[in-house]
């Protein structure tokens, strides 16, 4: 028998304040979040939903050094920022604060000197880098250097981004620090540390004997972190941005953004319900799910529950449904590089459409495995979903009674078997739509919430009220009576998914917003009752705004790779008779032609100044022929000759190269005689 709970604490990760949020956030943490919470509160149940922003950490002071401002300022800008992006998207939190606010400055400290007291904490003294310039610490982030496995020179403390491989600082070759540029020497600082390894047992029991059920990719992730042994993990850093340890002596030191960060659920709790914010944390009745992307499932399943069990008078999350991660057009999503769609440039480019994209992301849910984000994939569910399947038949349902029956509902006189049939299966909708919620499964609720229209749709087609109406209107009253009552159903299975459209449907319906429990019922809108007026609850989405989308990102593409433009190394040091043996000349070219089944070739035919020679090069992307003739150009003259497609080539035409293969030729910059030298 599944424990009963009374009430439910949904909490979604706390976004860091660095940037502002993008589909990504929306598909892995906030939608799934948002549905569940919805969900529940349709069926009546005691739910809070808490969020906030993530204000502390280094990505936020690397932003604020990187444009010149305190790392105050940054938080300020992206907290709002973010936070009207969740309440344009229709993200139900009951509260969304931040972790730079008092509460939360004084419940984490309170938490840390609650554990300190108990003496959950080792103190150990260890090297780290420190910067002699700046005279600080050196976050790893704020380390650069060759990465050891690949030889990429821009690597950070953490992590190689070219090969991803996962790095501590001392690892890197030739570290710098990117706040002086100086070269970092070790120095020994004093930390805190939560010793996981502890918890081993406790956390081996817990996830691994008593939460069989939780998704693979969690529990899979869990196991994989307790099979490889937990580790002491300081909570504590040498940084001037954060909480202050809250101890004596520990000056310059502040909590590890890890730490903080999950104690920012309570605290946010605390906020929104000074008097009974205990009920909600530590109330065996209530039951905590912690809505996450994949990178955090080791700080929500292993450390912030470690620091739970710690204090001792915690409750521990129930479940922890963490997503996969969604990708952009076959890419992976960063702030950094830019490569998002934005949630707030998304409304400014197609306002109103916020249950579009919520669709959307949910049918393409990474649930169990990495998806991708298309726009080619958001039109197509648009167009064929949306438009084609859901909104026709609430149309057709509306304007069919509009016709038939002057806008109001109308009676029933008698059901047929297959009317029988109908009314059957669509009330096994909600079991179904049911479990899959209850188990965290949103992108097949969503399918089955789907099916209903489908269902209406079938029935229409197959009973065609609009050719029984020239002879039979009891039928027709009957057929509209059902296709009516889908249509209210529709509207209570997709609030959870499509709050704004279910909004509008219910205007259009005439009736308040229905409770979870009739799903299924036939009787939702009574006899006689008068609808309002049809309006179409979706449009088509043109080929023509899906392509400024992907022009977008192109622009984004061609954006970052002049700025990552890095010049290959110099080559190895040669001596000036090396060089002196190389004759290169000037040339004029006389005649330049395409090389027949070479793509790449062009022939040309040259004065050297003493004869005419032929030369070919491989750079026809790059020029048409007639672009060159009557050019002169440099060439090496004294290149023992080649055979290229049958063409004896006499030298070689000199160009200029960069790192991404584009080639231009090399002129001289006035004219000359040809047979001039190039020294
Ligand atoms: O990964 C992140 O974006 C973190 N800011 C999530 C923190 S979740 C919680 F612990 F607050
Ligand atoms: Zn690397």
């Amino acid at each position: 028998m599944a424990k009963q709970f009374k009430r439910t604490l949904i909490t979604a990760a706390l976004p860091y304040a660095n940037g502002p949020v993008h589909v990504g956030h929306l598909a892995g943490v906030y939608v799934p979040a948002d549905i569940y919470a919805r969900y529940l509160r349709l069926k009546g149940e005691e739910v809070l939903m808490i969020g906030g922003s993530d204000e502390h950490g280094v990505p936020i002071t690397l932003r604020a050094r990187k444009e010149g401002v305190t790392p105050q300022d940054i938080v300020d800008r992206y907290h709002y920022i973010i936070k009207k992006s969740f309440e344009d998207f229709g993200v139900s939190f009951d509260i969304y604060s931040r972790t730079t606010s008092k509460t939360h400055y004084e419940t984490a400290s309170e938490f840390f000197r609650i554990l300190n007291d108990k003496g959950a904490f080792v103190e150990k003294t260890n090297e780290q880098y420190y910067d002699t310039e700046a005279n600080q610490f050196l976050a790893d982030r704020y380390i650069t250097g060759t990465c050891p496995h690949c030889g990429n020179e821009r690597a950070y403390g953490d992590q190689c981004e070219a090969c991803g491989t996962s790095l501590s600082p001392t690892e890197l070759i030739n570290p710098k620090s990117t706040i002086s540029g100086s070269i970092p020497v070790m120095r020994e600082t004093k930390h805190w540390y939560l010793p996981l390894d502890q918890y081993d047992p406790f956390l081996r029991e817990w996830i691994l004997e008593n939460h069989k059920e939780w998704k693979a990719n969690v529990y899979g992730q869990c196991k994989s972190w307790l099979d490889m042994g937990l580790q002491p993990r300081a909570v504590s850093r040498d940084l001037d941005w954060g909480i202050p340890v809250p101890v004596e002596g520990a000056e310059g030191k502040v909590l590890y953004v890890w730490f903080d960060a999950p104690i920012g659920y309570i605290s946010n709790t605390k906020e929104l319900r000074p008097n009974d914010w205990e009920t909600w944390w530590k109330d065996p009745e209530t039951k905590m799910i912690h809505f996450i992307g994949k990178d955090n499932i080791v700080f929500h399943c292993i450390v912030f529950p470690a620091m739970l069990k710690a204090d001792g008078t915690y409750n521990l999350p129930e479940n922890v449904p963490a997503n996969e991660f969604l990708n952009l057009e076959g890419d992976k999503i960063s702030t950094s590089r830019n490569w998002a769609v934005w949630l707030h440039e998304y409304l400014e480019d197609l306002p109103g459409k916020q249950d579009v994209l919520r669709y959307v992301l949910t049918a393409n849910a990474p649930e169990t495995k990495d998806n991708d984000f298309t726009w080619k994939d958001f039109q197509a569910r648009n167009n064929n979903e949306l438009v084609a399947i859901l909104g026709n038949f609430v149309n057709r349902a509306m304007v069919l009674t509009e016709k038939y029956f002057d806008g109001k509902v109308p009676p029933v006189t008698e059901f047929t078997d297959y009317d029988r049939r109908t009314i059957d299966e669509f009330a096994c909708v909600k079991a179904e739509v049911e479990r899959l919620l209850g188990t965290f499964h949103f992108r097949d609720a969503q399918k089955e919430a789907m099916n209903l229209a489908r269902i209406g749709n079938k029935y229409l087609a197959d009973t065609e009220p609009w050719k029984q109406a020239k002879t039979d209107m009891p039928r027709v009253s009957t057929i509209m009576n059902i296709a009516l009552q889908i249509t209210a159903n529709l509207s209570i299975a997709f609030e959870p998914f499509l709050p704004f459209s279910m909004e509008k449907l219910n205007k259009m319906l005439n009736v308040e917003p229905l409770a979870w429990d009739r799903l299924g019922a036939t009787d939702l809108l009574p006899e006689g009752h008068v609808l309002g007026k049809p309006e179409l609850l979706f449009e088509k989405i043109e080929d023509s705004v899906i392509e400024a989308q992907v022009q977008k990102l192109l622009n984004t593409k061609k954006a970052n790779e002049a700025a990552n433009y890095q010049a290959k190394p110099i080559a190895e040091t040669i001596q000036f008779d090396d060089f002196a043996k190389l004759d290169i000349r000037v040339g004029t070219v006389l005649e330049c032609i395409k090389v027949p089944k070479a793509d790449k070739l062009l022939q040309f035919r040259i004065d050297d100044g003493l004869q005419k020679r032929t030369i070919v090069s491989g750079i026809a992307h790059y020029y048409q022929p007639e672009e060159l003739i009557g050019k002169q150009i440099c060439f090496i003259a004294n290149l023992a000759p080649r055979k290229l497609k049958g063409i004896v080539s006499e030298g070689m035409i000199l160009s200029a190269e960069d790192a991404d293969g584009k080639l231009a030729v090399v002129m001289p910059e006035k004219a000359v005689k040809p047979g001039s030298e190039v020294k």
